[in-house]
């Protein structure tokens, strides 16, 4: 049993739907349009007021729980915004592999700005939140929004999907299957940057494509999908590809990677049965490949 003192905070998985990478910036990051999904499934942060200092444990050895893990870098900037002196103890029962482009260490980092606020009586009003979270990854900001959003910037500037679109994506199934290797996001922007400019799509191309869809409540999210990572991703990462053709050869799907990889994902039909998609992804990967039947929330 938990201490009646304890609050959970749920940190859902993202994927990236659409995903147009338009062009370096001074600072070094890179520009952005990017349709984001939280999945109905992820990581669950437990937290408990504490004297002073901040600890965390996880469920998962491999998981660092030093100040390197994002759950302990939100808790030193909300101290440092807020000038809190109390503490706190993390628990995270952590299942959104890492290296996958699902967004776990950012939705963790925002259930901990979450977590505090709640636990010292919401000091921080929503934009202070949105502005630490941003300090903290550009994948951050987008957990405020709880619901799809169109990202912007290098991640900072999200603007919640007008309800009409974000129905078109509320619920819908989605298989997401990552290999037992991972891919660094700065190694994959790094790629990008060493082909530019022919691997970025130019800013006005990538907004029309997204006005297009918004403006059309007939096109489905099947229309929209779009990644920029996935040519430096799959021409390193041949197993990508690999499987991702044969799904859609075998089985009539569209996969695609999420964010800089390596999970894929795959929208599934309500009535399609999973079981020989699954298995064809086990036959290609191995026993040990990630799968998950989840839908965007
Ligand atoms: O913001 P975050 O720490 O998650 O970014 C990790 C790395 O990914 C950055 O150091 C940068 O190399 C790259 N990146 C980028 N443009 C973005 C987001 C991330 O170049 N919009």
């Amino acid at each position: 049993m938990l201490p009646v003192s304890t609050l959970s905070f749920f940190a859902p998985a993202k994927i990236n739907l659409f995903l147009a990478i338009t062009g370096r910036r001074p600072d070094g990051y890179h520009n952005l349009v990017s349709v984001v999904a939280p999945l109905a499934w992820g990581d669950t942060l437990h937290v408990e007021a504490a004297k002073e200092g901040w600890s965390l444990d996880c469920d998962v050895a491999d998981v660092p729980v030093d100040e390197t893990n994002l759950v302990l870098k939100a808790a030193q900037a909300f101290a440092r915004a807020t000038g809190e002196a109390g503490g706190a103890r993390f628990r995270l029962e952590k299942r959104i592999p890492m290296g996958a482009g699902l967004g776990g260490g950012s939705s963790d980092a925002v259930a901990a700005l979450r977590a505090l606020n709640a636990l010292v009586g919401q000091p921080l009003g929503t934009e202070r939140l949105a502005a630490l979270a941003a300090e903290l990854g550009s994948d951050c900001p987008l957990f405020l929004a709880d619901g799809p959003v169109v990202m912007r910037g290098r991640g900072e500037r999200v603007t919640p999907l007008p309800a009409e679109a974000a129905a078109r994506l509320r619920g819908r199934r989605v298989l997401v299957f990552k290999p037992a290797f991972g891919i660094s996001t700065p190694w994959a922007y790094a790629q990008l940057a060493a082909q530019a400019p022919a691997s970025y799509r130019p800013e006005v191309e990538a907004e029309g494509a997204l006005t297009r869809w918004l403006e059309d409540p007939q096109a489905a999210v099947e229309t929209l999908l779009l990644n920029s990572m996935e040519p430096p991703a799959f021409r390193k990462f041949v197993a990508l590809p690999t499987l991702l053709d044969q799904l859609g050869k075998e089985f009539g799907l569209a996969p695609r990677l999420s964010g800089s990889g390596s999970a894929c994902y795959a929208l599934l039909p309500n009535t399609v049965d999973a079981g020989p998609v699954i298995a064809a992804i086990r036959e290609a990967w191995g026993e040990s490949a990630f799968v998950l039947d989840t839908r965007l929330l």
